[in-house]
């Protein structure tokens, strides 16, 4: 067997617990196609599933091997994968914290969560997509619906997701005002926002009603939320932080939007960024070797304007 290099942790704690070993090359199963990982991205889920924040949510298996999506290349067929051929530059997601993660060479994925990677995308753009996607396309599209003329709110519009949302309520036709920190007003405009107000600045609530908010943020930003938007207007929130459901007081839907690995939610903003409709956001890359310094970066919040994405 070759050895296969992974990253891995044996238990929560801080960034130091990110360690690196060798395992047997895994096999495809039926249904499965093996990967040769080249980009791993980072989220603030790797962060808090490692630290510990999401024992009341989740039952990772240890050792645990992190990240929950990436890009590589088909290396190896299990029966029964359909059209899908070796050499292929694919998209893949993990189905689960018990299963094995991203941050690893050699990855056997379900073919259910594997999506070809357009042409005109690299490695590194494909893996900053893949898991924002889910939560830009769920929100938008799913889950509020956003059409031509809607006012949008973006809470977080600089992070991964929230820049996403800006860009895809944008080609929807929305009119769009995002919030982040001062420094990435500019940021955020250059990404399709009307409006972009400084959260460490300015007061967003004084904004004229709004048919949508997206709340990425949770507690405070939610509660504050409800006085910016239009009777009937929609909540939709993607944070299970601390919040209280006013809806029925402000006269207004408020919806958690689910998120769950799904293809049909990956390939549309795929093709989009194909197209250059949407624009990948790479906010920075690291060799995988240095993936305990991404934990570190991400929770110290200097990773911004997009995705960092761990190149293997
Ligand atoms: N429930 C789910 O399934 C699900 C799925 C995906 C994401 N999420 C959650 O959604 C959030 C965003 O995810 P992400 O991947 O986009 O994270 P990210 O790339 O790390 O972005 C986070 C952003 O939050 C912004 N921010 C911090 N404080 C803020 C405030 N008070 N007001 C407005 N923006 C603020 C920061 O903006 P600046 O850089 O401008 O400071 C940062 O860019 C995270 O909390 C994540 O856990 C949940």
């Amino acid at each position: 067997m070759i050895p296969v290099r992974i990253c891995f942790y044996r238990d929560y704690g801080g960034p130091d617990v990110l360690e690196f070993g060798d395992v047997d090359a895994p096999r495809p199963e039926a249904g499965q196609v093996l990967v040769r990982m080249a980009a791993a991205s980072l989220t603030p889920f790797d962060c808090k599933l490692r630290a510990g924040g999401l024992k009341a949510y989740f039952s990772p298996a240890f050792p645990n091997t992190p990240g929950r999506d990436g890009t590589g290349t088909v290396v190896a067929l299990g029966p029964g994968v359909g059209t899908v051929q070796i050499g292929d530059r694919v998209c893949v997601m993990t189905p689960g914290t018990r299963a094995p993660g991203t941050c690893s060479e050699l990855l056997a994925c379900d073919i259910g969560l594997v999506v070809p990677l357009p042409d005109a995308l690299s490695i590194v753009e494909g893996a900053s997509l893949v898991n924002a996607s889910l939560s830009a396309w769920t929100c938008a599209v799913r889950v509020a619906g956003v059409k031509a003329g809607d006012k949008v709110l973006v809470h977080a519009g600089a992070g991964a997701v929230g820049g996403l949302l800006v860009q895809l309520c944008r080609h929807l036709g929305a009119d769009v005002t995002a919030t982040c920190r001062s420094t990435n007003k500019d940021y955020v405009l250059s990404l399709g926002a009307g409006k972009a107000i400084a959260y460490d600045q300015d007061e967003f609530t004084t904004l004229e009603p709004q048919d949508i908010v997206f709340d990425l943020m949770g507690a405070d930003v939610h509660a504050r939320s409800y006085q910016v938007l239009k009777r009937d207007g929609h909540l939709v929130y993607l944070t299970a932080a601390p919040i209280v459901d006013r809806g029925a007081e402000f006269g207004v839907t408020v919806t958690r939007a689910m998120i769950v690995d799904d293809p049909e939610a990956v390939a549309p903003i795929l093709a989009l960024a194909a197209n250059g409709k949407i624009k990948p956001q790479v906010a920075r890359t690291l060799p995988l070797s240095e993936v305990a310094q991404a934990h570190r970066l991400m929770e110290a919040g200097e990773v911004t304007r997009g995705r960092l994405v761990l190149t293997i």
